[in-house]
């Protein structure tokens, strides 16, 4: 019984690190963009928006498919772009100016996680 088994060990496990790999999982294929968008998301934004952007978090409402805008309006000044409703009239959100350079990644991400 020679080792077939781990010869198809090392081809999926060469698989995997290219995110591809052998089945299971059922991680979703994110771009590099929107990976980039989901460190800052998942360190900075799941305090109180929802590990899932899908849905509402302990504090924030769910953002998933923000639009850019709506983005840089709310996480670098905390305000909104002319005409949005707010999904929540509090006010508990504090800015975070220096994600300037992070907008288009975490637009990125919460664009390709939304459930349609
Ligand atoms: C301290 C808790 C907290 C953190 C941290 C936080 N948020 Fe929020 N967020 C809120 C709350 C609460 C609201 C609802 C409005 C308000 O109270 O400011 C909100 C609202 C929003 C909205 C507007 C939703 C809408 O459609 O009305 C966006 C977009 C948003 N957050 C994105 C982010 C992103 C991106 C991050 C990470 C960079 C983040 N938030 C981090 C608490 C937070």
């Amino acid at each position: 019984m020679a080792g077939t088994g781990s010869w198809w060990g090392a081809v999926c496990g060469g698989l995997a690190l290219l995110g591809g790999g052998c089945g299971g999982g059922g991680e979703q294929e994110l771009s590099e963009l929107a990976q980039r968008g989901r460190v800052t998301y998942v360190s900075l934004c799941i305090a109180c928006h929802n590990a899932d952007p899908n849905e509402d978090g302990s504090l924030g409402p769910a953002i998933a498919g923000a639009s850019r805008a709506l983005l840089e309006a709310k996480v670098l000044r905390g305000e909104y772009p002319p005409g949005y409703v707010p999904k929540r009239d509090s006010n508990a959100m504090p800015p975070f100016p220096h994600l300037a350079g992070e907008i288009d990644a975490l637009h990125a991400y919460l664009a390709e996680v939304e459930r349609k």
